[in-house]
């Protein structure tokens, strides 16, 4: 891989992942952070507009990397059946898989030639915990996506997906669903990231635990 200063759009660049990716490859790299609310440019990855609008106004990039995603934690018995609209599983889908899923579709359109587009996942379709049935649908549904579309990315664009296990930054806000589980480090999630973006790997499930 080449020394070449890549121009990357990093949605969520202010989380808990997002802020130590940033802190990684603004080393070596021009970083554009992105988030709904705050970072240098706002893009709401639920709205395809503003999705489509962000790329136009930022062209040439050479990466996107996500790092955001919400879904809801329910014990199983609470989901019940009911329209999407109506489903504890509609933040999940809506937010995390489509919203992702609708940024790598723009972007492999976008970005230049040999990019890459990085999602995030986790573990939790591997290694569920009581209650997590929609965030491990979701997770296990976009690292099917990353592998399909892999497959048929135009024009030398990679896609993989990075999928962490609990950071040690966030057992604050989740450590109770992950009990037993060994935390991971922020600065270790973001090499994963780097790996992504800066080896030739695609369509692959870059874990972290
Ligand atoms: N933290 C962990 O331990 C851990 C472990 C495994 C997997 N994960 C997964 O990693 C992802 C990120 O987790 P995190 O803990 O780093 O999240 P976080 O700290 O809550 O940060 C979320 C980031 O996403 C942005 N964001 C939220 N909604 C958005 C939207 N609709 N459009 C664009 N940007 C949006 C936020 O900025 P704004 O407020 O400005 O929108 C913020 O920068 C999640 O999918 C999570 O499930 C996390």
């Amino acid at each position: 891989m080449s020394d070449k200063r890549l121009k990357i759009l990093l949605i969520g660049a202010t989380g808990t992942i997002g802020s130590a990716v940033k802190e990684h490859l603004s080393e070596r790299h021009e970083v554009i952070s992105a988030g709904s609310k705050s970072g240098d440019v706002h893009i709401d990855i639920t709205d395809p507009a503003s999705i489509k609008e962000a790329f136009e106004q930022l062209s040439p990039l050479d990466a996107v990397i996500m790092t955001l995603g919400k879904a809801t934690f329910a014990a199983f018995n609470e989901l019940e059946s009911a329209p999407l609209s109506d489903s504890k599983h509609l933040l999940g889908i809506e937010n995390k898989l489509m919203g992702q899923i609708n940024v790598a579709q723009v972007a492999r359109d976008y970005l230049t030639d040999g990019g890459s587009i990085t999602l995030t996942t986790g573990i939790l379709n591997e290694h569920p915990v009581p209650g997590s049935v929609s965030p491990s649908m979701v997770n296990g549904a976009l690292d099917a996506f990353v592998k399909a579309a892999a497959m048929e990315m135009p024009r030398g664009i990679r896609i993989n997906s990075v999928s962490p296990s609990v950071l040690r930054q966030s057992l604050g806000k989740y450590g109770p669903f992950f009990r037993g589980f060994k935390p991971v480090e922020a600065a270790d999630v973001a090499l994963a990231y780097s790996r992504s973006v800066e080896s030739l790997v695609t369509g692959q499930v870059l874990k972290v635990w």
